[in-house]
């Protein structure tokens, strides 16, 4: 099927969420995609942070097709081996706790926001969020997110959702009530335009919470498992959560999600508290067991860091170039360029020239490259997008 043909039969019979879409991606290998009409692209966006191997990693190939032909799907309840040793391995390079599994991001945040209630006195059921942030499109999570946007015309929304202002201390402070239970948020925030937590104020919420007897959350889902330079960004702040929500790059492409909580908190739940159909089948912990060990094995996180700084001084000579680039931001792999006008244009144009990035915030250039990208697939998105900012002087 062609392009044209892909984009007719989803006009017709796709929910329109996903807005004008108009390229159709149908094969991919490491960093690159093709589309339906042969076209070839270079893609910094990897599936929003998903695609950390690149695409169509051989031992994930490998890993699953294993899978696939031995067991794709059993119910929970049962004891599955590979969902049993992938929590072991979450928590061998995390904190001493446990995991449950389930399919996305904002399953995994639908799961600590749950046992967050559910772990503390009845009481006390209010989390605190932070301005900017994102956590997901279920109804709680839309709710914990900061963007009216996302809120718009589905009231009622769930009570006992509280924004201070990210990065502010005394803000987080003016939230807290006798009803609060936790504190969460992104290390780095990527949908508001890749802003960083500050260390002081990490140090801060976890001093503040240790106080209060609240619980703090980091949202990893989308800055974990490397992209940062760390396997999870908390590493960067020594301060450790009391539960991490994690998904995108952990299954390798397939829909996993995951909650890793510190055992006083993880007691909170018990039989028939939580469950999910899918969660932590054999087939989706096969490729997410596999994908983090060869995160590991290869020091993803090591050369995400390293290719990330070699990413951002060449951004930042672009920076000198184009005065309409305000900041160049980011750690690791998870960068963003801030323009001073809408980027959606440019992210189009660098479409047409065969690299894929996204707009996050606005006029934010989001770069989420998979974690195992070259310095030359750097210079090659580097040129293209050279090019292209050279028309808006
Ligand atoms: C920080 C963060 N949390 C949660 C989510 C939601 O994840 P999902 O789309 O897998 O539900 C995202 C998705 O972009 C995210 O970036």
């Amino acid at each position: 099927m062609k392009t044209s043909e892909i984009q007719k039969l989803s006009k017709q019979y796709i929910i329109n969420t996903y807005g004008e879409r108009s390229i159709a991606l149908v094969k991919g290998k490491g960093t690159y995609v093709w589309d339906a009409d042969g076209k070839k692209y270079l893609d910094f966006l990897a599936g929003i942070a998903v695609n950390a191997l690149g695409h169509c990693h051989p031992e994930i190939i490998k890993a699953v097709k294993k899978q696939v032909s031995t067991l794709i799907h059993v119910s929970n309840f049962y004891h599955i081996k590979q969902q049993a040793k992938l929590a072991e391995l979450l928590i061998k390079h995390s904190f001493e706790g446990k995991c449950f599994f389930c399919n996305s991001g904002a399953e995994a945040n639908e799961a600590a926001i749950k046992l967050a209630r559910k772990s503390t006195e009845p009481e006390r059921f209010e989390i605190i969020t932070m301005t900017g942030s994102f956590h997901g499109r279920t109804l709680a999570t839309i709710t914990a997110t900061d963007n009216a946007k996302y809120q718009k015309g589905i009231n009622p929304l769930p009570v006992g959702f509280k924004h201070a202002v990210f990065n502010d201390i005394e803000s987080v402070k003016k939230c807290i009530s006798d009803k609060t239970c936790a504190i969460m948020l992104e290390p780095v925030q990527g949908e508001s335009g890749i802003h960083m937590a500050k260390k002081d104020f990490m140090i801060e919420l976890r001093k503040l919470c240790d106080k209060e007897k609240i619980l703090l959350i980091f949202d990893e889902v989308q800055c974990g498992l490397g992209r940062t330079g760390k396997l999870f960004a908390y590493e960067h702040y020594n301060v450790e959560p009391d539960m991490i929500t994690l998904a995108k790059s952990l299954g390798g492409g397939l829909p996993i999600g995951a909650l890793i909580a510190k055992d006083k908190t993880g007691s909170g739940f018990g039989p028939g508290d939580h469950a999910s159909t899918f969660g932590g089948n054999p087939l989706c912990c096969a490729a997410a067991l596999t994908t983090l060990k060869i995160i590991l094995r290869d020091d993803l996180p090591q050369h995400a860091l390293k290719m990330g700084d070699y990413f951002k001084n060449k951004l930042e000579m672009l920076k000198k170039k184009y005065s309409f680039i305000r900041k160049v931001r980011g750690i690791g792999l998870m960068i963003g360029v801030e323009l001073d006008f809408e980027c959606k244009e440019i992210v189009e144009k660098c479409q047409k020239a065969g690299l894929l990035i996204n707009c996050a915030s606005g006029n934010v250039l989001r770069f989420l490259p998979p974690l195992v990208v070259s310095e030359k697939e750097i210079d090659k998105a580097i040129n293209i997008l050279d090019k292209i900012l050279g028309d808006y002087l």
